[in-house]
């Protein structure tokens, strides 16, 4: 798969995008990421990406040519163009699972108070938002979005660092982790983790799971697979 950042500030990438998991995936040949300056398709004399906005206004408006440019230089048939911006419908792991099947993706890190509407019209599919906030510039969401999406690519991940039972408790919160020692500062590992019955720890691990996910997002019970007796478990926690 083939992801493309369009940013005025392509070197925010170096690091990550050649470190741990994603490097090596870029080294195997599994992701082909590249950040492409968008300065160089600026056709203004000193290169400027951004201008004062029309109707007056602080800050200022990122250039609909420089985009449109690149934009049309870069586009590859079928590919998807993700304009990252606080407007956008929010990132989902069902997105991330949806870009995971492209071949081409693009996503052009926005800054200054917005992009020239006509960019937006002329070179977007979408708009994207990581979350209900504000950032400097679409880069950091840019690293989030490639990040989630490439983790989903065939192969990108060891079979260490893909979790086995993904989805046994899809749609839930994972349930605590424990590893080596057994007792740490007085805490104990629970007792269960411990004797070696795998359905016994099966079931506590689901049970954990549920429990995680009723205090801290309870909204997500509704959409999640529950058997009749984790419904009424649930039930139970609700009446207390
Ligand atoms: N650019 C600025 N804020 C953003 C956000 N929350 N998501 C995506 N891009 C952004």
């Amino acid at each position: 798969m083939r992801i493309t950042a369009l940013t005025i500030f392509p070197h925010i990438f170096d690091s990550f995008a050649n470190e741990s998991i994603i490097g090596r995936a870029r080294r195997q040949g599994l992701i082909e990421f590249e950040a492409v300056d968008l300065r160089p398709y600026s056709d203004r004399k000193h290169k400027n990406t951004d201008d004062d906005p029309f109707g007056g206004g602080a800050g200022m408006v990122m250039l609909a040519q420089p985009v449109v440019d690149a934009m049309e230089a870069l586009a590859t048939p079928g590919c998807r163009r993700v304009y990252l911006s606080p407007r956008g419908q929010t990132f989902t792991q069902k997105k991330a699972e949806e870009y995971a099947g492209l071949d081409h993706l693009i996503l052009l890190c926005g800054h200054y108070e917005g992009l020239d509407q006509r960019a937006i019209d002329l070179c977007v599919d979408e708009e994207l938002s990581i979350g209900d906030y504000v950032l400097t510039g679409g880069e950091t969401a840019a690293m989030v979005v490639l990040d989630a999406v490439s983790r989903l690519v065939p192969g990108v991940l060891g079979n260490d660092e893909s979790p086995e039972d993904e989805s046994f408790t899809s749609g839930l919160l994972e349930y605590p982790q424990y590893t080596r020692p057994r007792e740490y500062r007085g805490l104990e590992v629970p007792e269960v983790l411990l004797n070696g019955n795998h359905a016994e720890i099966l079931k506590w691990r689901r049970a954990q799971a549920l429990r995680v996910t009723f205090e801290r997002r309870p909204e997500m019970l509704a959409s999640a697979q529950l058997t009749p007796k984790e419904r009424a478990m649930i039930e139970g926690w609700r009446a207390e």
